[in-house]
């Protein structure tokens, strides 16, 4: 056989070619193999065997991986990639106990990332959004969704999804599209939400004419749009021909978690405070739960996700950075990873099936990403670390040390000199 890249003396190899969404317990069995090999040719996988049969492959490149963990690139399925501006003046303001949802209802926090994404050129915006995925590469994503949601008036977020637009067809990462025009009420429209709901509805035929986004979401929360104008807005962008999602019971238990299993949303994200009712509403539908807990972390919460009471109940869970200007800003889902286990009590494995079948099923892209398998578009990351529980265990820092996507090495670690 002869192949373009052959990566052997895997250590642990994470292939999660599994049928998913995996729901439930089935979340806590992983298929770990040992001395494997992959090899690669025109960018996607065209065997999987061990370290021994590989032998008798030849490739142009071999990678040694040297008996670290391999794993598919981790698959991110909720980020506020493409923004203006930062917000560290007002990490003052969280300290001094002023809540996340006073800000913005004094016109700071996303509104105020609004008044600067306004300001910033499709150029500015591009380049810092390029940046940002950069480093989300370097960190393992090799497939990441990105919102827009900070302009909040058409001509902005027509920017926004056209700077994803552009970045997609530019980066080697693979991006998916989500309109979040629904973000905030943007202060010309106040007192009139309905109107603003309606603007940004008006936006869904030329949004899908023009193939700018694949999802949209909508920001369900106290202070924000309430269930019904979340259902109605949800309605419209399915008649458009849109999959859907939601911010839903992110800060306050609205019942976003139970809208979005009766609309048939992709995903319910945040479910920070689901209740009762929506967990187990959630694990008997097809829906999968995006949870975010970088986000309670960053803003402080005593609580977290009832992850563990989702997986319990038979739901399927992927997890996420959330990465945005305000309610955390990281672009490392590994770390991520760590807050999981340590306050989730999510399991390593139960992890690594949030971070990659289960997060590319939350995207629709359960086909394409998320596993290692002939066939399968070559998205590979070899880590330092000798076994999968490592990731969790050892926090705040980059394990990766080689990043494959299609095929192609777009990161390695260097030697320091
Ligand atoms: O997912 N909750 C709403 N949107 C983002 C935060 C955006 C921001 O603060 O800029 C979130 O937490
Ligand atoms: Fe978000």
């Amino acid at each position: 056989m002869n192949v373009d890249v052959l990566v052997t003396n895997i250590g642990e190899l994470l292939p999660m070619d599994k049928k998913g969404p995996v729901k439930g317990k089935a979340m806590n069995d992983l298929d770990v193999s040992t001395d494997a090999a992959i090899a690669i040719k025109d960018g996607h996988v065209t065997w999987v065997g061990t370290a021994e049969d590989a032998k008798d492959i030849e490739a142009e490149q071999t990678i040694d991986a040297h008996h670290k963990l391999v794993t598919p690139g981790l698959v991110e399925p909720h980020t506020h990639l493409v923004f203006g501006g930062s917000r560290e003046k007002e990490m003052a303001l969280k300290q001094q106990g002023v809540d996340y949802l006073d800000i913005l209802a004094q016109g700071g926090g996303i509104l105020s990332t609004v008044r600067m994404t306004r300001a910033e050129t499709f150029k500015e915006l591009y380049e810092k959004a390029e940046f940002h995925l950069d480093r989300m590469a370097m960190h393992g994503m090799t497939t990441v969704e990105a919102k827009s949601g900070y302009g909040l008036d058409r001509e902005t977020e027509m920017k926004q999804l056209e700077v994803v637009r552009e970045l997609n067809n530019n980066h080697p990462v693979d991006l998916v599209s989500t309109f979040l025009g629904a973000h905030a009420i943007p202060p010309e429209y106040k007192h009139n939400t309905d109107a603003f709901l309606d603007e940004m509805a008006d936006m869904f035929p030329e949004i899908k004419e023009k193939g700018l986004a694949e999802f949209v979401d909508i920001f369900t929360e106290t202070g924000v749009f309430t269930v019904n104008q979340s259902r109605t807005f949800l309605q419209k962008a399915k008649d458009a021909g849109f999959r859907v999602k939601l911010h839903a019971d992110e800060i306050d238990p609205l019942g976003g978690t139970e809208l979005a299993v009766e609309i048939g949303a992709a995903s319910g994200d945040h479910l920070a405070v689901a209740s009762e009712r929506g967990i187990a509403q959630l694990a008997q539908s097809d829906t999968i739960g995006v949870i975010l807990p970088g986000t309670s972390f960053y803003l402080g919460k005593t609580s977290y996700a009832p992850a563990r009471q989702m997986i319990d109940a038979g739901a399927a869970i992927a997890l996420s950075t959330d990465f945005n200007p305000g309610s955390c800003v990281t672009e490392n889902l590994q770390l991520i990873m760590s807050i999981a286990a340590l306050k989730l009590k999510l399991s390593p494995a139960e992890i690594w099936h949030a971070v990659t079948v289960n997060a590319a099923h939350a995207i629709d892209r359960g086909e394409q990403a998320g596993a290692i398998a002939v066939g399968r578009p070559a998205d590979i990351v070899i880590w330092d670390a000798p076994n999968h529980m490592y990731i969790p265990y050892h926090y705040g820092v980059n394990h990766a040390h080689t990043v494959i996507k299609n095929g192609r090495v777009l990161y390695e670690r260097q030697a320091l000199r």
